[in-house]
């Protein structure tokens, strides 16, 4: 469930319907879909085995799998290289979260009469960022100088059905509006022409590893604090369906709420006849649509906002964890003050970007989501597949899971890592450049 927590966050309810829609719709979901299960899931099962077996941080993990120096050298630039990248995203991550946290004060604010407040909250301002990132970063510290114990697991259990429950409910609703017809179309209806695009492939594929926190030596350290009894290969097809899933739904309600919204007269589409930027999408979207459902609206756009607060902690604990694990397994520092001081150090981060936000926020989860992670991943990969003996990998394979062996996924996924991840990795990579 931890796992699971990490994977859903933003980057499914807000990431995917972003890119969705900045990219030409279904073509971008069918994309999206073919690489989220033929590529992302295959390097999914990479790092999570290579923490189980390794049962610690990504860099001594890597290491244990390492056959002679070289790869020593070779496993502590990948492991570090995905402490930093999971570092990089939190810094603006916090900065998305803590807008998602004030627009669930703005509700409430106006519940209580505070229209003032209520306004403030959900004005782009340099204080207004500052203060709901440093929050948002409050929490996230708090909850990893505890460590990552049964809390975090009991919350996302329980908070997890409830967003889907949420969503479903929101689809329902949107779809009987005047213009939905139109957005449903736009997000099933592929325009196959399109689905070569170097700009759509490096995006979906970006997108498809950002969601399962790959890349990031997030799923190597959750690797490593899952028993040896479980199945892993069940377990993280469980993480990618439920993953998948809960973007597929976002895009159905967000994608379509975009046209109702515009069939209300919300302007969706720039001057220049592009869709409005990015962030501001769902931001103008949703509230839009929670304001045409009279006073309950209200009530649902708290309740939405909170859980997808909630999602987003969920994620943020999980990319804190890399570094902090590292910190204390590596360095033998204290856990609560090294979570404290490596969480002080990232808000800076998010401050300096929050001050040039027009261009930094951007250009950091560019270079973070759509580089950074797909490259480290593929090197995991190449881990598993060239330099991990094969034995040992199918031994950590059958822990929890005697009858793997006679399943399919034994029989093709450890050449399926050695040669098809990378390769098709590195050729999204050639064809987008
Ligand atoms: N997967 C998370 C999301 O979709 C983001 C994330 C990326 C979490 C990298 C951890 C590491 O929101």
């Amino acid at each position: 469930m931890a796992a699971a927590g990490s994977a859903v966050g933003l980057g499914n309810i807000w990431g995917f319907p972003t890119q969705t829609a900045s990219n030409g719709g279904a073509a971008f979901v069918l994309v999206y879909l073919v690489l989220a299960f033929c590529l992302a899931y295959p390097a999914f099962m990479a790092e999570l085995l290579i923490g189980r077996y390794g049962q610690a941080n990504a860099v001594t993990s890597l290491q244990k799998i390492s056959r002679n120096l070289f790869h020593q050298r070779f496993a502590f630039v990948v492991g570090f290289g995905g402490i930093v990248c999971a570092a990089l995203i939190l810094s603006f991550y916090g900065i998305l979260a803590g807008w998602m946290m004030s627009y669930a004060v703005e509700p409430f604010s106006r519940l209580l009469g505070l229209q003032a407040t209520a306004d403030w909250v959900v004005n782009q301002s340099l204080a207004r960022n500052l203060l709901f990132c440093a929050l948002f970063m409050f929490l996230t510290i708090f909850i990893i100088r505890r460590g990552v114990e049964e809390g975090i697991e009991k919350w996302s259990k329980r908070l997890m059905p409830l967003l889907i429950v949420l969503l479903i409910i929101l689809i329902s609703y949107v779809i009987t509006l005047e213009g939905a017809q139109e957005g449903l179309n736009a997000y099933l209806n592929p325009d196959f022409s399109r689905v070569l695009e170097p700009n759509l492939l490096i995006s979906a594929l970006g997108q498809a590893f950002f969601s399962l926190s790959l890349g990031t030596s997030v799923m190597v350290i959750y690797g490593s604090y899952i028993s040896k009894k479980e199945n892993l290969v069940t377990l993280g097809a469980q993480v990618t369906l439920i993953d998948v899933s809960i973007a597929f739904l976002a895009g159905l309600l967000i994608i379509p709420s975009m046209y109702v919204a515009q069939a209300q007269g919300v302007a969706i589409f720039a001057a220049d006849g592009s869709l409005i930027s990015g962030s501001s999408l769902v931001f103008t979207v949703l509230p839009s649509l929670f304001n045409s459902m009279g006073s309950i609206g209200l009530y649902v756009g708290l309740a939405f906002f909170i859980l997808m607060s909630v999602a987003a902690l969920t994620s943020s604990i999980s990319m804190l964890e890399g570094p902090v694990s590292y910190a204390v397994e590596r360095h033998q520092v204290e856990r609560k003050k090294v979570t404290t001081y490596i969480g002080i150090g990232i808000f800076i981060l998010s401050a300096i970007i929050i001050a040039n936000i027009s261009f930094m926020l951007d250009f950091v989860a560019v270079l973070a989501t759509q580089y950074g992670q797909p490259i480290i991943a593929m090197l995991c990969c190449i881990f598993v597949g060239w330099i991990w003996f094969r034995n040992d990998i199918l031994t950590e394979l059958k822990q929890g899971n005697d009858m793997v062996e006679h399943s399919l996924f034994w029989k093709i996924w450890p050449w399926y890592t050695k040669f098809v991840c990378p390769t098709a990795i590195a050729i999204v990579f050639w064809h987008s450049l």
